[in-house]
């Protein structure tokens, strides 16, 4: 609820917790030669992924960000009834309405707050921190439960060699809550941005509005993800470089002075370059895609809570999160966690 004796006045927000849940089956890339004309040596090669999780017939996307959300409260100390906001950003929604975060409320036993979806594709996530941000720093909220959950299998074509080798289930949370006294912790700024004149490029076409699901959708596999793989390689790097130079000028703060670079998990040769834009090496890019894979909106915060677990990531550390997907959204987020 807005803090009204003190709605001039701005407050800062912190990562309180995080978490996060990858479904036990594992589909390998020598699983995969055996549905589509591919190659483990290939997939290695071209994207660094060796296999990636998938959700169980019972899994929707509420229920694996349900499982990353329960660790995050337990991490921040909190229980769902302290909440003030769920956002959940996703392309994989359990359905068209309600919306997940409702669902995920309801699973949560969360209390009557404000609940709504994020649909950014891979840059959700991101996109989330800058708007769970807005709303702690007007006084609206104390905290927030940001999540990025997929259940991408279930929209890729597993007869479409370009798509099916690089996408994967998961679900990564985080709280964010308002600063108090004596915690230095903050994010420092955010950086979004949209491109619809190439969206074309990285679509989901049918069972929506535009096409909505009929025999020739079924037919022409309408709805599965299309992808142009070479142009949307190009964008990412191009993207993802230009958010986090905007983070670090907007900041006065150079690369070396960046703890960890935080990247959208789509392909090692995407971050790479990210990297190299940034003349830092690779062993300040968090890169967890071997086994995971792209889930989408749920990349950049699964990585960052396993390497908040494994204490790679410290309290005091700067983190770049950065990320690209459908739309052409892109953006970037600096904080000190
Ligand atoms: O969240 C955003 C989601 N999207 C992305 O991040 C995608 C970004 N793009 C990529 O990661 C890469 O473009 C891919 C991994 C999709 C493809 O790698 P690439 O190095 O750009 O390959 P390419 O599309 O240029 O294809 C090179 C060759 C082609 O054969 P020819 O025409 O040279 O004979 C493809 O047909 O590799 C072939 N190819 C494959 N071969 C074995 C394409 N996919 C496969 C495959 N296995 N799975």
């Amino acid at each position: 609820m807005m803090d009204k004796s003190s709605s001039t006045q701005r407050y800062h927000t912190r990562i309180a917790g995080t978490g996060s849940y990858l479904p036990e089956k594992l589909l390998t890339n020598k699983d995969l030669e055996k549905l589509v004309d591919t190659d483990d040596q290939w997939i290695r090669e071209r994207t660094g992924i060796s296999s990636r999780h998938m959700a169980s017939d019972e899994e929707a996307t509420s229920d694996l960000a349900l499982r990353a959300s329960q660790i995050a409260l337990r991490e921040a100390g909190l229980d769902a009834k302290d909440l003030d906001m769920i956002l959940v950003a996703t392309v994989s929604p359990d359905m068209v309405m309600p919306n997940t975060a409702c669902l995920l409320q309801q699973k949560l036993g969360a209390p009557d707050c404000m609940a709504l979806d994020i649909s950014a594709a891979c840059t959700g996530f991101v996109y989330g921190i800058s708007i769970a941000d807005q709303f702690i720093q007007t006084g609206h909220s104390k905290n927030i439960l940001l999540v990025g959950a997929e259940v991408l299998h279930r929209f890729v074509d597993y007869t479409d060699r370009n798509t099916c080798i690089l996408f994967g289930d998961g679900a990564g949370a985080c709280v964010l809550q308002r600063t108090q006294e004596g915690q230095d912790s903050t994010v420092y700024s955010t950086h979004l941005h949209a491109d619809g004149g190439i969206s074309h490029l990285f679509t989901l076409p049918g069972g929506g509005t535009a096409l909505p699901f009929s025999q020739k959708v079924l037919d022409e596999r309408l709805h599965y993800v299309r992808m142009n793989g070479r142009e949307i390689f190009k964008h990412a790097v191009r993207t993802m470089s230009k958010a986090c130079d905007e983070a670090l000028t907007a900041n006065n703060m150079s690369p070396e002075e960046v703890n960890w670079i935080i990247p959208h998990q789509a392909n090692v040769r995407i971050m790479e370059a990210v990297a190299k834009h940034f003349g830092v090496s690779m062993d300040k890019v968090l890169n967890e895609i071997e086994d995971m894979a792209n889930i989408s909106a749920a990349t950049v915060i699964v990585a960052m809570d396993r390497a908040i677990r494994d204490g790679r990531i410290q309290r005091g550390h700067n983190l770049l999160l950065t990320a690209f997907g459908a739309g052409i959204t892109s953006g970037s987020a600096l904080l000190k966690y």
